[in-house]
């Protein structure tokens, strides 16, 4: 099938509009385009409502017949269907025996015209009725492979739908730019350990024989219980590091660092068993970023999601950088899930510093240099709790008890709160 990259129809002159089944409005081959069959769209069209017309009255016919038998004899269904067949043999023999007007002109003539670009005239070669017979086949090929060619590209459209990675199956969200062969898969194969993928089980099960890593490459710089975090450089572990920006587009939609990894810091976060340390989450981070980002992207695997392992994460992106004497902030724009995470995150954290707060002025610059968080994304989070107000020129901080004492009821109901203990961190920052 000759398609050109941009999906417009190779022959000269054609503009890609009408098909030769008639039934779309447009092609992008040569088997399915009316041009190179000496046709116009026009043509196709009207073609294709005869068509339409000719199975409908033919099934009317029948069923009218069948009924008219019925009522009038008790034939059996073998006599019934030996007048149908006596009645379409008729019909055809009267289109067999007339010959098309042009059958004068020779098939060398015919032939004669015969261009690359075009279809070899067929006209007056054949009785009408094998011509419209032969075009009829054309044409209903023409919808076959226009049908053929939508459903491929649905599946492309859809690209990967699931991704299969240790003893999970995820169903993903979002497109990465997985090599193009890759693309179209409807399920990707992962080994967890060293994130190579694979478009079969089969692949996957070799490369796990052979496959030594079982945790992550890079420095562990963080241990409580089965809890562990990497820290992996994107120009030592390039390819590793690509595979994980790779898989963590499937469920970002605007992320868009996936090749260009040196200048990051990857964390990521596992969590141990006797097979080896699965990789939970993660998140990457600029070593030197001038707009005092500390987080890049952020992720949880879905498997892993809504147990707290997000805020673990969280907290220890600002572990990192109370540890290099910093404040920072996570890369916007920030997803929805994202946001309500942070939020989430900086609510508790300043709340938590409030409740204990026994001084009486609360200054925004000390609760951002204790917790590490910017003192825009605290005044945002105080506004949202209307514990902000603008009075006399300055910024007051409304320490509402009710707030405060609904917040140490949700904070005694939470079971098994997952934390990350600073002291479990051995760690020097590379740059200060
Ligand atoms: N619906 C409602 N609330 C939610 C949801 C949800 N789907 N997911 C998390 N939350 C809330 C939790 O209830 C919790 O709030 P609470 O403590 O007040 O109860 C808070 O968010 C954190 O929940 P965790 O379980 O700790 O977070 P999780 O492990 O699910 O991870 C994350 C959160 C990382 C954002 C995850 O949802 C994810 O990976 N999403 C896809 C990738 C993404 O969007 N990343 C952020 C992009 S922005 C950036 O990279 C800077
Ligand atoms: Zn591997």
């Amino acid at each position: 099938m000759e398609v050109q990259n941009d999906g417009k129809c190779c022959v000269p002159d054609c503009d890609s509009t009408g098909h030769l089944s008639g039934k779309f409005d447009s092609h992008s081959t040569l088997n399915m385009c009316p041009i190179y069959h000496n046709l116009t769209g026009d043509d196709c069209r009207q073609r294709y409502g005869r068509r339409v017309q000719r199975r409908q009255d033919r099934s009317d016919a029948n069923r009218r017949e069948l009924r008219q038998k019925a009522a009038n004899s008790p034939n059996t269904k073998e006599d019934r269907c030996a007048a149908l067949i006596e009645n379409r043999r008729k019909e055809m023999q009267k289109d067999v025996l007339t010959v098309s007007p042009s059958k004068a002109q020779s098939p060398n003539k015919a032939h004669k015209q015969k261009t690359s670009s075009r279809e070899p005239d067929l006209k007056g070669l054949t009785p009408i009725f094998d011509m419209d017979m032969f075009r009829e086949a054309q044409a209903r090929a023409a919808e076959l492979i226009q049908e053929q060619l939508a459903a491929e590209q649905e599946v492309k459209r859809a690209g990967i739908g699931l991704v299969e990675m240790g003893r999970y199956e995820m169903t993903v969200w979002y497109s990465s730019p997985y090599p193009e062969e890759y693309q179209c898969l409807p399920k990707l194969y992962i080994c967890e350990f060293c994130l190579k993928y694979t478009n079969s089980p089969l692949i996957l099960k070799r490369h796990l024989h052979k496959c030594v890593r079982r945790y992550p490459p890079g420095d562990e710089i963080y241990r409580k219980g089965n809890i562990s975090f990497f820290e992996v450089d994107g120009e030592t572990n390039k390819q590793f590091c690509q595979n994980l920006c790779l898989l963590a587009k499937l469920f970002l939609d605007h992320k868009t660092l996936y090749f260009d990894v040196e200048p990051f810091l990857f964390y990521i976060m596992t969590e141990a068993d006797a097979e080896g340390c699965h990789i939970v989450g993660y998140f990457s981070k600029e070593k030197q970023s001038f707009l005092a980002y500390n987080v890049s992207c952020i992720l949880t695997l879905p498997p892993y999601q809504r147990q707290g392992f997000g805020r673990m994460l969280i907290d220890f992106s600002y572990l990192l950088t109370k540890t290099e004497g910093k404040v920072g902030s996570p890369e916007k724009p920030l997803s929805d899930l994202g946001l309500i995470s942070y939020r989430s995150y900086w609510k508790q954290v300043i709340l938590e510093y409030l409740s204990s707060y026994e001084g009486k002025d609360i200054s925004i610059k000390n609760v951002s240099s204790q917790t590490g968080i910017n003192a825009y994304d605290i005044v945002s989070t105080l506004q949202s709790m209307g514990m902000l107000k603008y009075w006399k020129g300055k910024h007051l901080v409304l320490t509402q008890k009710e707030i405060l004492d609904e917040f140490r009821v949700k904070l005694k109901k939470r079971k098994n709160p997952k934390l990350i203990d600073p002291k479990c961190l051995h760690w020097t920052p590379k740059t200060k």
